[in-house]
C-alpha cells in the first residue's frame, strides 16, 4: 500500500542505505501490535505457520526487525544468512537495482553479526510466528572445514530458531556452491543432522538445505536422491541466479547474483522438477519441460491450482502422448500466485 509512494524516495538512495533505512522503519514498526491476517495458518514439517507468507533470507541478516516484519503480518521470517563469527562481508558496492528487468544484483557475501550476537537478539523477539535460521560458513574457513562452522552455528541458535536453512547456495562466498556436489553434501548433512538428534529435547528442529537455481537436470535429481535418503525435512528453491539471460541495465555486468523477475520462471522450474517424480527427474528434464511447453497446454487446475501438474501435448509425438510437467507460461501465474507451501520458495 505504501510501497508506491514510498519508491522514489527510496530510489534516491544507494540500494544498501535504501534497505538499512527499510530496517530502521520495520524495527520502529516492531512496537505497533502485530496485524491479523485472514490468511489460513498451515501446518509443515510439525510447525504451524499463522500464514503462508513469508520473507526470504538475506533482508533481515542479522534479526532486528522480525517484530516489525511479524506487525507487517508476515507468517514466517529466515534471517541471516548467520555464520559463526561476525564478518563485513564483501566491499561496497555491492547492492545493485536493475529496475528495467525488476531485479537486483547482489554480492554481499553474508555481512553479519555473527551467530551468538543473532541468537541473543532472536531470544528477546516478541513475533509468534515462525523464525527460521539461514546458516552459513565464514568465508575465511576453508570449504573442507564448511562442516565445522555449519555445526556450531547449529549449536548456537538451536534454542532460538523453529527451523534451519543450510545455506549451501549463495554465489558470493568463494566455493560455497561446491557444497551442493553429494560427495561435499552427504558429510555436511550428515554431520548435521546427527548434531540436531543430538541437541533435541522433545523433537527435532526442521532441517532445510536452501540450493541454487543453476544446477543441471542431473545435478538436481542427485541432490533430491540425497536428501531424502538422509531425511533432510525440505528444500528452499531457489537462492539468487548467476544467469544473465535478458538482463537490461549497466549493472547487468557486475558479479553477483540476481534476484526478482528474471529469476522466478527459473526457480519455477527448479521447483517444478523436484515435485516430479523421480522417472521425470535427470538429465532430460529441461528438455522435455521445454518440448512440453512448446505444446499445447490442457492445465488441468484441480481445486488447489498450485498442485496441479499439467499435461501437455509433445511435438511430434502423436496424439495423447503427454507428459507431466511443471506450469506453461500460461498458467505460471495461476500456479504460482497464492503461495500454497510456506517453503519451498522462489519468492518467499
Ligand atoms: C540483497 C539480498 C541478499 C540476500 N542474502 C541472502 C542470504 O544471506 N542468504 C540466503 O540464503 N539468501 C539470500 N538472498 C536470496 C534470497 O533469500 C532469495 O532466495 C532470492 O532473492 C530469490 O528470491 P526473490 O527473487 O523472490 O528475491 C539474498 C537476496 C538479496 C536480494
Amino acid at each position: 500500500m505504501w510501497y508506491p509512494a514510498l519508491r522514489p524516495a527510496l530510489f534516491a538512495f544507494d540500494p544498501e542505505r535504501a534497505h538499512a533505512l527499510a530496517l530502521s522503519g520495520l524495527r520502529l514498526a516492531g512496537h505497533l501490535p502485530p496485524s491479523s491476517t485472514r490468511a489460513p495458518p498451515v501446518s509443515l514439517m510439525g510447525l504451524s505457520f499463522p500464514n503462508r507468507v513469508g520473507l526470504a533470507a538475506g533482508f533481515d541478516k542479522n534479526a532486528v526487525a522480525v517484530d516489525g516484519l511479524g506487525a507487517l503480518g508476515f507468517g514466517f521470517v529466515e534471517v541471516g544468512t548467520v555464520t559463526p563469527r561476525p564478518q563485513a562481508g564483501q566491499s561496497r558496492p555491492r547492492l545493485f537495482r536493475l529496475p528495467a528487468s525488476g531485479a537486483l544484483l547482489n554480492r554481499l557475501g553474508f555481512p553479519n553479526d555473527g551467530a551468538e550476537a543473532i541468537a541473543a537478539r532472536l531470544r528477546r523477539r516478541r513475533f509468534r510466528g515462525i523464525v527460521g535460521v539461514n546458516i552459513g560458513k565464514n568465508a575465511a574457513t576453508p570449504i573442507e572445514r564448511a562442516v565445522d562452522d555449519s555445526v556450531s552455528c547449529l549449536r548456537l541458535v538451536h534454542g532460538v530458531a523453529d527451523y534451519v536453512a543450510v545455506n549451501v547456495s549463495s554465489p558470493n562466498t568463494a566455493q560455497l556452491r561446491g557444497l551442493q556436489a553429494p560427495a561435499r553434501l552427504e558429510p555436511l548433512l550428515t554431520a548435521l543432522l546427527a548434531e540436531r538428534a543430538r541437541l533435541a529435547v522433545a523433537r527435532p528442529l526442521p532441517l532445510l538445505l536452501k540450493i541454487a537455481p543453476d544446477l543441471s537436470g542431473a545435478e538436481l535429481g542427485e541432490l533430491a536422491r540425497l536428501v531424502t535418503r538422509l531425511g533432510v525435512d525440505g528444500v528452499i528453491a531457489s537462492n539468487t541466479t548467476l544467469g544473465r539471460a535478458s538482463l537490461a541495465g549497466g549493472a547487468a555486468g557486475e558479479r553477483g547474483g540476481i534476484s526478482g523477475a528474471p529469476l522466478r520462471a527459473v526457480a519455477l522450474e527448479v521447483v517444478a522438477a523436484l515435485r516430479a517424480p523421480r522417472a521425470a527427474r535427470g538429465d532430460h528434464w529441461r528438455r522435455r519441460h521445454r518440448l512440453a511447453v512448446r505444446g499445447a497446454c490442457h492445465a488441468r487446475r484441480r481445486r488447489r491450482p498450485r498442485r496441479a501438474l499439467h499435461r501437455a501435448r509433445v511435438p511430434g509425438s502423436g496424439a495423447g502422448r503427454t507428459l507431466r510437467t511443471g506450469p506453461c507460461p500460461a498458467c505460471r501465474a495461476a500456479v504460482s500466485a497464492p503461495a500454497r507451501r510456506p517453503i519451498g520458495h522462489n519468492a518467499s
